[in-house]
């Protein structure tokens, strides 16, 4: 016999889903108009909660916009005592240096092996294991327009829309513009896309698309492309040091960046590193959970990189930004917050509320369509809470077999069929209850086309940048950001380190950003933090965002 994991008041909720699934097969719903969306975002997107956000005290991005909890590991001093780093003793010296084991890091190392650099040459250090990464985590798909009814330039209009036309132009330009060439190298690597019967590449929608240009291999498209990278950057001998985060850059005498201090995990000593060139693909924020949301990210999603360049000297850029994916598990609650892929949405799902209604479109771009969900929730009282207090709607997975065919679920949604048949959740006979969850960093680290930051020999690519998406990224954009720029870091990287001489090494620029510290009275705990503290069980405290608005 099998046991029903939903309780009884949930069940009967999905019995009103199943009532109007018919009905509903045949309708469409129409977008927001410019006006409800100003409105919706205003008064549910929590990112409007003047409350939860403060302006940097000191740094090179004085006055910027940063949520709490950026602040407090931002102001605050280094987890390193400079005075106790023997800089002379240096553990490893290497051409090019990549802080990151990612998707972004192995397109950099491969780009620059590719572009002369010999393997042996080039060191990438990461916090965990090569590939436990955000990278791996991703499912949806790539955009990149290559289908004969699209172009750059409509790719370009659509993420320049979707991030409210605060996007860096030149970063737009060179995202969509890439986005072909490495759709194309992927497959030569052997990545195994999805495709129609005649052999051309299946796509469909995003939320914000105007055309079918995502791309993908059934639901773990990040697990493909970081499988096949992470094979070639072992099976080209790149050097690779796992279980070693960066925690504070080294620059020289002249004040050009010159390699990183690592933490060996293991023996708990540091490792110093010099480089002539250093980059950054060190992923997002996830892990600081946000206003208390729960996320899709990896554990070791904790804003280092960031923090890292800011001391530095690099700005960041849109940090008031944070996307909150509109899809996030919100029932069984061993796996809240974990991502439901919008690509349920693209194949046909509809969101609806605990009367079975659907409410939205279901594809508006991410912060929009996430702010529909909450106003849903707390503005009218619409949601399903569970047993353990999450809020949530139902994404109403069932239909995906009506509008497709039985077994499109199966073959499009293998890894999450999986995921919550694990804990008896059937998605191709039930809807699956789903909340908004803290996804993706918009904003970060300031880089100009080349991937090059306004420090000398420093890089950056990928989540820990701010300035491509504007302040929203649309779906696919990062898997495709990580490989276009994690490929132009390398490729940069490359062209330059022949001319880089470098001086004496120092950690002057810790010291002086601690006495900043000193100065401004700080008090909260030194950072970067490195991994998540889950010992006060933060990610439960969750601020509501609407307790502020009704
Ligand atoms: O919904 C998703 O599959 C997420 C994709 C992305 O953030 O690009």
């Amino acid at each position: 016999m099998t046991v029903d994991p939903y309780p009884d008041y949930m069940r009967e909720s999905i019995n009103k889903v199943e009532k109007t699934r018919d009905k509903r097969a045949k309708e469409t719903i129409d977008h927001c108009s410019p006006d409800e969306i100003t409105d919706v975002l205003n008064n549910f997107h929590p990112d409007f909660i003047k409350e939860q956000k403060t302006k940097l005290r000191f740094g090179i991005s004085k006055g910027e916009v940063v949520p709490l909890e950026v602040a407090k590991i931002v102001e605050t001093k280094s987890v390193l005592n400079p005075k106790a780093i023997d800089l002379k003793k240096i553990d490893f010296d290497t051409d090019i240096l990549i802080v990151g084991g990612g998707g972004a890091g192995a397109n950099a190392a491969l780009w620059a092996m590719k572009s002369g650099v010999k393997p042996e040459n080039i060191l990438i250090v990461t916090k965990l294991r090569m590939g436990d990464s955000n990278t791996t985590m991703a499912q949806g798909g790539i955009q990149a327009a290559v289908r004969s009814v699209d172009n750059p330039a409509i790719h370009y209009l659509d993420a320049f829309g979707g991030g409210h036309y605060e996007n860096e132009p030149p970063l737009v330009r060179r995202l969509v513009r890439d986005a072909p060439l490495i759709l194309k190298w992927y497959e030569e690597l052997g990545m195994m896309f999805d495709k129609f019967d005649d052999g051309t590449m299946d796509a469909i929608h995003g939320g914000g698309t105007s055309r079918k240009r995502m791309h993908f291999a059934k639901d773990f498209t990040g697990a493909e492309i970081m499988k096949t990278l992470r094979d070639e950057v072992f099976n080209n001998n790149i050097k690779v040091l796992e279980f070693s985060p960066a925690v504070e850059l080294i620059k020289d005498e002249t004040g050009q960046v010159a390699g990183v201090v690592l933490l060996n995990l293991d023996s708990k000593e540091y490792i110093v590193v010099r480089a002539k060139a250093t980059i950054l693909t060190t992923g997002g924020f996830g892990r600081l959970h946000i206003q208390g949301f729960p996320t899709t990210n990896h554990y070791g999603a904790t804003f280092d990189g960031c923090i890292m360049g800011y001391r530095a000297g690099v700005p960041l850029k849109l940090m008031k930004s944070v996307q909150y994916h509109p899809t996030g598990a919100a029932f069984p609650e061993q796996i809240v917050g974990l991502l439901v892929t919008e690509k349920v949405r693209g194949k046909g799902a509809q969101v609806l509320n605990k009367n079975g209604e659907q409410f939205c479109f279901p594809l508006e771009t991410r912060d929009v369509e996430a702010s529909l969900l909450i106003r849903e929730c707390f503005g009218k009282n619409n949601g399903i809470i569970t047993p353990t207090g999450q809020h949530g709607l139902w994404l109403d997975s069932p239909l995906i077999e009506l509008l497709h065919g039985e077994g499109t679920i199966e073959k499009n949604f293998s890894a999450m069929v999986k995921q919550f048949g694990r804990f008896g959740v059937d998605m191709i006979k039930d809807p699956l209850l789903i909340y908004p969850t803290l996804h993706y960093q918009n904003g970060g680290l300031a880089i100009n086309e080349n991937a090059e930051t306004k420090m000398k020999n420093l890089y950056a690519a990928g989540e820990v940048c701010g300035g491509t998406h504007g302040s929203n990224r649309l779906m696919g954009n990062s898997l495709l950001e990580i490989s276009v720029f994690g490929r132009t870091a390398g490729i940069s990287a490359a062209k330059k380190i022949g001319k880089v001489t470098l001086g004496k090494l120092t950690l002057a620029h810790i010291s002086q950003y601690n006495a900043f510290c000193d100065e401004h009275k700080v008090k909260n705990p030194p950072s970067p933090i490195l991994f998540p503290d889950y010992t006060e069980a933060k990610h439960k405290d969750r601020v509501l965002p609407t307790d502020f608005l009704i």
